[in-house]
């Protein structure tokens, strides 16, 4: 077990490829803080059912008061937090369109939820890490960044900024001993994309080097690398999970 006694804070946790990073890094012997604004108890139930331990908690990511109440359970419940998983976005709901038809309210949104929310869960994490010594913060990207995918304008942006928070952030905090790093994942058959047209997921499998649909299974090797000690000497850096579809 890689992550054993460590514990793991997965936003966005509640369905989608969130609910299968909490499973996986439970599996892997994680005490996990399930959170979302949908309901967080029914994923953190099944963790429980598998034998894992886990704490459900209600949270809005863009909202400052949520996020230091969220650190602030952890820390009551389990004494510490090892690992960050930002992956709480707006994505399955964004209409794809030109941009100069992109809702202004709907922009805000999605720069509020895919980046103020990653600046506030670290700042909520930062003291408690800070008094470890040590803290693992995997922030969720977006493979539509390298591929600058059209009509999609704000999500892609966000998901830029994702990395360059990641670059930032990391030099600020290595003192510390906190690791920040990326995962940017190909387009993935979660809950919310099992919507949409089987097109749109034929376009990038025949895009891949490796030529089948990506699953949310297919991510979560990476989630537990990056919140293991295996990766204690990387920080600063983005995982393309896609299959081999963009290369940077
Ligand atoms: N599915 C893909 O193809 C794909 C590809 C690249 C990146 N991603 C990223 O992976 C992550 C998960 O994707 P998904 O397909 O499961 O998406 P999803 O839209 O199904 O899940 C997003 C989760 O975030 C939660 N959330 C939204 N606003 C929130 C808020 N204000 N506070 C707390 N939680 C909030 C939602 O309730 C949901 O559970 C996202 O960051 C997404 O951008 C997905």
């Amino acid at each position: 077990m890689r992550l054993k006694d460590k514990v793991a804070i997965v936003t966005g946790g509640a369905q989608g490829i969130g609910r299968v990073y909490a499973l996986g890094l439970a599996k892997e012997g994680a005490r996990v803080v399930v959170t979302d604004i949908l309901d967080p108890n029914p994923a953190a139930k099944e963790i429980e059912q598998a034998g894992g331990q886990a704490l459900a908690l209600t949270v809005d990511v863009t909202s400052e008061r949520d996020t230091l109440e969220m650190a602030r359970q952890a820390v009551e419940r389990f004494g510490r937090i090892d690992v960050l998983v930002n992956n709480a976005a707006i994505y399955g709901q964004i209409v794809r369109r030109p941009f100069y038809e992109v809702d202004i309210a709907e922009w805000d949104r999605v720069m509020a939820v895919n980046l103020k929310g990653i600046f506030l869960c670290c700042r909520a994490v930062f003291p408690q890490m800070r008094k470890q010594g040590k803290g693992k913060i995997i922030n969720i990207s977006s493979s539509t960044f390298f591929k600058g995918v059209p009509m999609f304008l704000h999500y892609v942006t966000s998901k830029g900024g994702v990395i360059a928070l990641t670059r930032a952030l990391a030099r600020e905090v290595g003192d510390y001993g906190i690791l920040v790093n990326a995962i940017a994942p190909g387009y993935t058959m979660s809950e919310t994309n099992l919507k949409n047209p089987a097109e749109l997921d034929k376009v990038n499998v025949q895009a891949r080097c490796l030529k089948r649909t990506q699953m949310p299974q297919d991510l979560v090797g990476t989630v537990i690398f990056l919140g293991s000690d295996e990766s204690d000497f990387i920080t600063g850096q983005t995982i393309l999970v896609d299959g081999g579809n963009a290369m940077h």
